[in-house]
């Protein structure tokens, strides 16, 4: 298989195919995303919430998210993977977010690594992409900075940060970062962002005209239940066939039909 590239992402933008793209944070999981020919495996922090149970994703750490992507790794032959740079190990300066970018390629082996920010972390963008690592920009809704807006609602609906989420697209381009995430904007402003930049964006609660779509993919199976946003279509229901068939097997354990003569040496 002919492995995805941010050369072959550009030529989808160009073209107009849309990229797809889902977290994954393991092995078994992200062979079967990769398997069913996804574009782009995002190991995201949101592993802090999904694998973890944590309320926020500030706690995960670099060493954990360095886990979470080798394991995504070992299982992808053909999508592009990027990691998550994790809260606290890039915002100090762009020495550190250094640091962290290239322990995350070294010890992970993926391909590319994800910030959130614009204009206030430019320089360690620079660093990063100076040293040969691909860099992915996230901006609107950016879950690291939770505190500071204290609430998970629509990015940007104001003219001034609108206009300012429109800039911090424009430095992301200009630093050379090879594609932008926008996470729960207005659609309207996400269609002039990627209407603007020239690299890819891919959009979660963004709208459809961007050039490319990104989900939680345990949101997307039904797996996580109490989160249902708008702009998540949930394509199946897998907490329910997880709880029957861990309700048979209980069943049967209990029954004493399992395991039977054949399933015993
Ligand atoms: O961590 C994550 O899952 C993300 C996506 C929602 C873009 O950053
Ligand atoms: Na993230």
């Amino acid at each position: 298989v002919k492995r995805i590239t941010t050369h072959i992402l550009q030529e989808m933008k160009n073209r107009g195919e849309k990229i797809s793209m889902l977290t994954a944070y393991d092995f078994s999981m992200a062979k079967i995303v990769d398997d069913a020919g996804i574009d782009i495996i995002l190991v995201g922090d949101s592993a802090s919430n999904v694998m973890a149970g944590h309320e926020t994703t500030l706690p995960i750490t670099l060493d954990q998210m360095i886990y979470h992507a080798s394991s995504v790794v070992r299982a992808v032959n053909r999508a592009f993977v990027v990691v998550d740079i994790p809260f606290g190990s890039y915002q100090g300066n762009s020495t550190e977010a250094l640091r962290s970018a290239i322990r995350i390629m070294k010890e992970s082996g993926a391909h590319a690594i994800k910030v959130e920010g614009g204009a206030e972390i430019k320089e360690s963008v620079v660093r990063i992409l100076s040293a040969g690592v691909p860099v992915m920009g996230h901006l609107g809704l950016t879950p690291q900075s939770i505190y500071k807006f204290g609430t998970y609602s629509v990015r940007a609906k104001e003219e001034s940060e609108a206009q300012k989420l429109l800039e911090d697209a424009k430095i992301l381009e200009e630093c050379g970062c090879f594609a932008i995430v926008l996470e729960k904007i207005p659609a309207k402003l996400a269609k002039k962002v990627a209407e603007t930049v020239s690299i890819p964006v891919i959009g979660i609660g963004a709208g459809g005209d961007v050039d490319g779509q990104v989900l939680v993919v345990h949101d997307l199976l039904g797996i996580t239940q109490e989160f249902k946003p708008r702009f998540l279509r949930q394509y199946a229901d897998l907490q329910s066939i997880m709880l029957e068939a861990f309700g048979n097997y209980i069943k049967d354990v209990k029954n004493r039909d399992f395991p039977n003569e054949k399933e015993s040496y």
